[in-house]
C-alpha cells in the first residue's frame, strides 16, 4: 500500500487538528502546505518537515503538483467551493472543512462535478466521529429507543466577547456567509441529521451580539455582518421535531454541546466535553412506579475513529461507514440558505 500525499491548504486554527492526525495516520504522508500568511506556513512547514519547495503561496500550485495524491481544505468557507474545484478538475481527491461552501447553488454544481469525474472526497463534520455519537447511531439504527419524536440541541460559546477580538473572516459576509449558524450550528444539525434523517422544514430567529468589530490591521470599525447567535426550530423527514439553540455569545461557555434525543421507547443524551459517554434510557415504560433514570454508559471502543484516519482509508478502498459525504455537506448547505432565508422572511421555509 502506497502512501497518499497530502497537500493540506490552510495553515490555520483548524490545520492544528489535521496535520497531527495526518501525521499519525496509516498509509499517509504529509507531501506540501499552502497558506497565503507565509509566517503559518513556515512554521507548519518546518513542524511537519514539509521542505522548503513544497511550501506554496498559491493554491493551484498545490493542487497541480504531480506529486499530491489528495488535497485537504482547511481555509475560510468562501474558499471551499474554489479549491475544492480545482482539485476535481486535476482529478484529486479532496477533503473539505465544513460549511462545505456560501451557498447550496454552488456546492451542488461541486457535488455534480464530482460524481461525473468520480472524484472521493470527505466534508469535515467532525462531530460524527465522536464516540457517542456514532454509538448513538448503531443504538438508534437498532431501533433502540423507536421513532424519533424530538432532538434539543445546545452548542454554546463565548468567543464574541474575546476581548480584543479584530473583524476576522468568521464575521465578514463575503467570506463566511453563515455566523454560527455555518460555523456551530451546522456540526450539530449534521448530527441531528445523521440520527434523525433530513431536515424538511425550519423556522429560525439570529442575532448579532457585537455589532462593530476593528478591521485587522487597521483603526476602522466595521459592522459585523454574519449571525452571533441562531435559534430554529426543525422538521426532520421521519417525523421528528427539533429546537437548535447555538451561540458565541453566551458568558461562562467555552465550548459546550448538549444533545439529547427522545423516541417512542427511550432516550439519550450526550454532552460533547465528555464526548466517551452516553446517558441512557430504554425500555418503554416501566411498570407501577418505577422510577425512570437515565444510565450512564462507557462508549464501547469499536466506537472510536479518527476523521483523517478515515478520509484516507477511504481513498485506499476501506470507507468508514458513518463517512460524511459531499451529499451530506450539500443537503446541510440547502437547510443553512433556508436557515438564513426564514430569518429574512419571519416564516417557516420547507425544504
Ligand atoms: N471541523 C471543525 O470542528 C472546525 C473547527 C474550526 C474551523 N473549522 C473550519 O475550518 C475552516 C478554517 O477555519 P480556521 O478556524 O482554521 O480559520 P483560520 O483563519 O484560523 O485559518 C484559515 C487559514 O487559511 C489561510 N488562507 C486564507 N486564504 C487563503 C488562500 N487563498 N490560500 C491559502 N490559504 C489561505 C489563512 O491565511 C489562514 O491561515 C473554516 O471553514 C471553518 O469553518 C472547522
Amino acid at each position: 500500500m502506497n502512501d497518499i500525499r497530502v497537500g493540506l491548504i490552510g495553515c490555520g486554527g483548524i490545520s492544528g487538528a489535521h496535520l497531527p492526525q495526518l501525521r499519525d495516520a496509516e498509509g499517509c504522508k504529509i507531501h506540501a502546505l499552502c497558506d497565503i500568511n507565509k509566517d503559518r506556513l513556515s512554521a507548519a512547514g518546518d513542524r511537519y518537515g514539509v521542505p522548503a519547495e513544497r511550501r506554496f503561496t498559491d493554491y493551484h500550485d498545490l493542487i497541480s503538483h504531480p506529486e499530491v495524491d489528495a488535497v485537504d481544505i482547511c481555509t475560510p468557507n468562501f474558499l471551499h467551493v474554489p479549491m475544492a474545484t480545482a482539485a476535481v478538475e486535476a482529478g484529486k481527491p479532496f477533503c473539505c472543512e465544513k460549511p462545505l461552501g456560501v451557498s447550496y447553488d454552488e456546492t451542488l454544481k461541486l457535488k455534480e462535478l464530482a460524481d461525473a469525474k468520480g472524484i472521493k472526497s470527505m466534508v469535515c463534520f467532525s462531530y460524527r466521529f465522536k464516540p457517542a455519537v456514532r454509538y448513538a447511531k448503531y443504538l438508534v439504527d437498532r431501533g433502540e429507543i423507536g421513532n424519533v419524536i424530538s432532538i434539543y440541541a445546545q452548542y454554546f460559546k463565548s468567543s464574541a466577547f474575546m476581548k480584543d477580538r479584530p473583524l476576522d473572516w468568521r464575521f465578514v459576509g463575503h467570506d463566511a456567509r453563515y455566523g454560527v449558524s455555518g460555523d456551530l450550528g451546522v456540526h450539530i444539525l449534521d448530527l441531528a441529521s445523521f440520527l434523525a434523517g433530513d431536515v424538511t422544514a425550519v423556522t429560525a430567529d439570529l442575532g448579532i451580539a457585537v455589532k462593530e468589530r476593528r478591521r485587522i490591521g487597521s483603526d476602522e470599525i466595521a459592522p459585523v455582518e454574519t449571525d452571533d447567535f441562531c435559534h430554529f426550530l426543525a422538521k426532520f423527514s421521519g417525523g421528528a421535531s427539533a429546537t437548535f439553540s447555538i451561540t458565541r455569545a453566551a458568558f461562562g461557555n467555552s465550548n459546550q454541546i448538549r444533545v439529547e434525543i427522545y423516541g417512542d421507547k427511550g432516550g439519550f443524551r450526550f454532552d460533547l466535553n465528555h464526548d466517551d459517554r452516553l446517558e441512557y434510557y430504554t425500555g418503554g415504560i416501566k411498570a407501577g412506579n418505577a422510577i425512570e433514570k437515565m444510565e450512564t454508559v462507557e462508549v464501547p471502543a469499536e466506537f472510536r475513529a479518527v476523521q483523517m484516519q478515515c478520509f484516507i482509508d477511504l481513498l485506499h478502498g476501506k470507507p468508514d461507514r458513518y463517512i460524511p459525504t459531499l451529499e451530506d455537506g450539500v443537503k446541510l448547505q440547502r437547510v443553512l440558505d433556508a436557515i438564513l432565508e426564514s430569518d429574512e422572511k419571519r416564516q417557516w421555509i420547507n425544504i
